[in-house]
């Protein structure tokens, strides 16, 4: 597939899926046990290593290669921009800048977000501003419980606080966000369409540049 030609995911869903709303309920009232692993634990630590404990947090959840990070480092000067994802590989790539020209006020550390999120949530610490841009959309109708809204550990996300700004080429995946977060807060929660014109992603020139329209919700959580 060439660069400007990314496609909108191809699902058989064109609606919020008609389980969505049992399934939140069930991750509102059930505990959610999984155990956090070691590792994930190790990382936590090392994100807030290097912050002074008085910066405001900012979160980049599921950063891929990070350039967003350093973006929002960059424009937040006095936060604390922590970037997380899952795969080292991305992490690692190159960045957009020499090693000496980057942001000081971030980090950047592998974890599972699955156990990150539990534990700034157990930790007591509280975002100032929070991003989940572009998630795997996992478009298939059997995949819902895939999708963060879907997943069990979705009700720690609002817990975290500040402002939540979740972004995605798939415009079901923004309702479907939307409405499991205003299950969740017992508030509308407001989404649309947006223009990109300075990308903060890849993923989200790459859509842009293929003609694509841009959703994203935000939502000011307490
Ligand atoms: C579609 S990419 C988007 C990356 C980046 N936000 C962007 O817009 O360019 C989704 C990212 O989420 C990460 N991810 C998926 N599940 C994750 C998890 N459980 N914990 C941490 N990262 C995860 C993937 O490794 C991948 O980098």
């Amino acid at each position: 597939m060439s660069y400007a030609n990314s496609r909108i995911p191809m699902s058989a869903q064109q609606a919020v899926h008609e389980r969505l709303t049992d399934l939140v309920t069930r991750h509102v009232n059930e505990p959610f046990r999984k155990p956090i692993n070691e590792y994930n634990r190790v990382a936590f630590e090392a994100s807030l290593a290097g912050w002074d404990r008085a910066a405001p947090l900012i979160l980049d959840a599921g950063c891929g290669v990070g350039h967003s990070t350093i973006q929002l480092a960059r424009a937040f000067p006095d936060h604390w921009v922590i970037g997380v994802d899952q795969s080292q590989d991305r992490l690692s790539r190159r960045k957009p800048y020499p090693e000496a020209l980057l942001p000081t006020n971030m980090v950047f550390v592998r974890a599972d977000l699955v156990d990150y999120w539990r534990l700034v949530s157990a930790s007591g610490l509280r975002l100032a501003r929070h991003y989940i841009l572009y998630p795997n959309p996992w478009p298939k109708i059997g995949h819902l419980a895939r999708r963060w809204h879907g997943h069990p550990v979705f009700p720690f996300i609002p817990k975290l606080g500040g402002v939540l700004e979740c972004r995605s080429n798939w415009s079901v995946y923004i309702a479907e966000f939307a409405q499991a977060l205003e299950q969740v807060l017992g508030r509308e929660v407001s989404w649309g369409a947006f223009e990109a014109p300075s990308p903060l992603t890849p993923f989200e020139r790459k859509y842009r540049d293929s003609g694509q329209t841009l959703y994203r919700l935000t939502a000011e959580l307490e």
